[in-house]
Parts: C-alpha cells; structure tokens; sequence
C-alpha cells in the first residue's frame, strides 16, 4: 500500500520515503515552496525547492526526507527531493479556509471537497467505528448477521411513507424496514440476528432528523419471554459502544412508560401528547433525563397501540397498550424496537385491526402458522445514533451523500 498523510509516525523520521496525496494549501515562497498534503485524515506539510507550478487540487507523489520541526503540524515536514504530479486539478476554486467557513448546503455540493478537511472526515470516521462496534457487540452475544430485500411488496411502519418502484410489471416499494424477514427468520430457532441496512421513507418533511435514506441497526431475538430483555440487550450494547467510544455512561437508562411520561409532560411541561410522542415531547423527556437523573438516555415503553404497527404485541393486563419501547438519547428518539406477536391467530386478528388484508401477508404468516417462539427486537437509527454522540445539529451532516427530499445529487 502507498503511503498517505495519516501514515506518517515518528518511526520515519530521517527516513526517505514517498508519500501520495492532494494538495490542500500552498504556500509559495517565490524558490521554497511550503504544500500541505492530505489524504483526508491527516495533514502533512511538505517543503519544495522547484520550480513545477503546483496548485491546490494537485494529486501529488513527493519523495523526501521526513524531519522532526515543531512549526509545522504535527510535528513533522516532508523535505522534499522531488515532485511528481500524478493529476492536475481543473478549477482551483476554494481555499481551506473558505472551506471551513462553507454553508452547511453548499457542504453537501461539495463534499468531496469537504472531505479534504480531516475534521470533516473524523465524522465518517466514528461513524464507521460505531457501525464496527454495533456488529462487534452483537456477534459477541451469538447473534448472525443478515442480508435481506430492501426492494419488497409492501409497507410494513405505520405512518411513514413508502417509495413506490416499478419492479418490471408489477408494482413494488423500496424496504421501509427489514422487519417482517428479521422476523421470520425467527422461525428457524435461531437465537437472534441482526442487520446493518439502509431504508427509504418518503417523508416529506425537511428536519433536522429526518432522512428519506437512513441506515439502521437492526436487531431480532429469539426466545424472548420479558420485553425487558430487549432493552437490556440494548442498554448493554449502547454501553459497549460508547465505554468504546470513551465516552462515560454513570448510571443505568431510566425506564418510564408512556403514561408516567404523559403525565410528567402535561404536568411538569405543559406538553399534551396524544397516543404518541411528538418532537417537542421527546425534547421535554431528554430534558427531564438530564433534571432527574442525570441521564443522556431514557426508555418510554408500553406506547398504546394504536401507535404501534400491526405486530406489536398487546399487554396482555391491557391491550390498550403494547410491550414496546422507544430509546430516547440526548431528547431525541433514537430506537424503536417492542415483543412481537407470534400467535397467529391473534396476528390476523391484529393485521386485519389495522385495516390490512391479511392475503397481502400470507407469505410473512406462513412462518407463524408452522410455529415461530416468542421473539422480540429493534431497530437503531444510526444516522441519529452517531448525530447525537457527536452533538452535530443536523442529521445530514453525518451522513457522506444523505438523501432529503431535496437533495438527490451528490
Ligand atoms: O421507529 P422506526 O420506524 O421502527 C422500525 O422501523 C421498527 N421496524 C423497528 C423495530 O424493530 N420494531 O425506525 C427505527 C429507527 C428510529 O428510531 C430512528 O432512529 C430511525 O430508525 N429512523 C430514521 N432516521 C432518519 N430518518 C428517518 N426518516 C427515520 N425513520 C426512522
Ligand atoms: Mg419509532
């Protein structure tokens, strides 16, 4: 492999190497010319004695002398022997600096511009540490990792919005969850899967958490007789991750249910929530975390049904409710997950409840007519997961080439 900026150590220091990159800034000094290079996560200052006209932009090979100097960033410059060109830039047309300065739109056109700066890049960098860190925790526990459709024949959450695709003559929609396959794969008896996938809700509206093209961790176990179970794998995965990360989690998430926190909102906030949490609801939560447990993080569980798709199990002391849960994190819904129904009887009843004709789900009741254990699970935006370990404010800039209703280029 070639050696780029994020390479460099101290072990090649009075060395001779050859060290590829592209040239963020240049100083030129008339004789002495001082080029910063980076490969998008480093920077490394080279100094040049020549007389080639070199430019921002420029994807350069320089062989030189690594030496220890303190002016330059961290800590070592390249003494350059000689330059060689390997591609020339087009239109020279933003510094570093205007760069960094960029409104946050014009971020999005130019990224691969952007990511020239490594403290852009350190963003995709955890997110690709916290994606390893999800599928590290969860094969530890046993749990296979699946691959399922993401073109599919129907719409399985409630509420959101599906794509429509034209899947040659028939009609089809781009997967708004893998949750009915997660689910029937529970039939095998297996212990529990899990999925790193990305899903597409037509939501029309324009928020600071809302994406059309998102990416999900998703998670199913197998045998599950508590719904608390699923939130204690959860709990203990986010820990995992995070003890990862270095970032301290002191206390253990509080668990209230979604009638105590109606209560907490309209008393303590003046917030009315109806059968589900609202934006301004799930802010007032984190807040009310924060207040009266220090904690980042708060489940609400048992969501009424009527909020919850159709295989939500019911409470069985009150079918009003469900064995649900939403994980909250920093005052935002980060996680959805619940038991399911695995009866299917009583998972006919719940689909035609819902207003579906259970012919258009006869090939997901197959698994339960033959039999499938109790099973349970969730799925974890990472977009929002990651947006609120870094405290970013918008849910795109964590993504490298995010998908909102008006962005479909880059
Ligand atoms: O809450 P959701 O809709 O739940 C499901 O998809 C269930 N099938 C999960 C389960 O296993 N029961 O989506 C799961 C998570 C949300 O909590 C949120 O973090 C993220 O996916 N999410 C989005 N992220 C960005 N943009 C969107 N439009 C999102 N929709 C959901
Ligand atoms: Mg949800």
């Amino acid at each position: 492999m070639k050696i780029t900026p994020s390479d460099i150590t101290k072990d090649y220091i009075g060395k001779e190497i050859t060290v590829y990159g592209i040239v963020l800034h240049i100083r030129d000094l008339g004789k002495k010319k001082f080029i910063l290079l980076t490969d998008g996560r480093k920077i490394l200052q080279a100094v040049y004695e020549g007389e080639e006209k070199i430019k921002r932009g420029d994807s350069l090979k320089v062989r030189g002398i690594l030496v220890e100097d303190q002016r330059a960033p961290n800590g070592v410059e390249l003494r350059a022997k000689e330059i060689t060109k390997l591609s020339e830039v087009k239109e020279e047309i933003f510094d570093q600096w205007s760069l960094r300065k960029m409104h946050k739109d014009k971020k999005i056109k130019y990224r691969p511009l952007i990511l020239r700066l490594p403290e852009y890049m350190k963003i995709f960098e955890t997110y690709a540490k916290v994606v390893d860190l999800l599928r590290e925790y969860a094969k530890k526990q046993g749990l296979l990792e699946i691959f399922t459709p993401k073109v599919v024949r129907m719409g399985t959450e409630s509420g959101s919005q599906v794509f429509s695709i034209l899947y040659f003559d028939k009609d089809a929609y781009l997967a708004q969850s893998n949750q009915l396959y997660k689910q029937m794969l529970m039939a095998s008896g297996i212990k529990g899967a899990f999925e790193v996938g990305s899903y597409y809700r037509a939501e029309a509206s324009f928020t600071p958490r809302h994406l059309t093209e998102f990416r999900c961790f998703d998670v199913e176990l197998n045998y599950i007789e508590d719904y608390n179970e699923i939130m204690d794998f959860l709990e203990d995965m986010i820990k995992y991750v995070l003890k990862k990360l270095g970032i301290k989690v002191e206390r253990d998430f509080p668990r209230l249910t979604f009638e105590e926190a109606k209560k907490i909102l309209e008393e303590k906030y003046k917030i009315k929530i109806k059968e589900d949490l609202t934006t301004e609801a799930e802010k007032a939560l984190g807040q009310y975390a924060k207040e009266e447990y220090n904690a980042d993080f708060i489940f609400i569980t048992e969501f009424p049904y009527e909020a919850r798709p159709f295989y939500t199990m019911k409470k069985e002391d009150n079918p009003k409710y469900t064995y649900s849960f939403d994980l909250l994190y920093k005052g935002l819904e980060i996680v959805s997950g619940a038991k399911r129904e695995h009866r299917y009887e009583i998972l006919v009843k719940q689909i035609r409840e819902k207003g579906i004709n259970p012919e258009r789900l006869k090939w997901y009741l197959e698994a339960f007519k033959h039999g499938i254990p109790p099973h349970g699970g969730f799925g974890l935006g990472i977009d929002r997961f990651v947006k609120q370990i870094l405290d970013l404010p918008d849910i795109r800039d964590v993504v490298l080439f995010p998908r909102d209703p008006d962005t479909l280029e880059p």
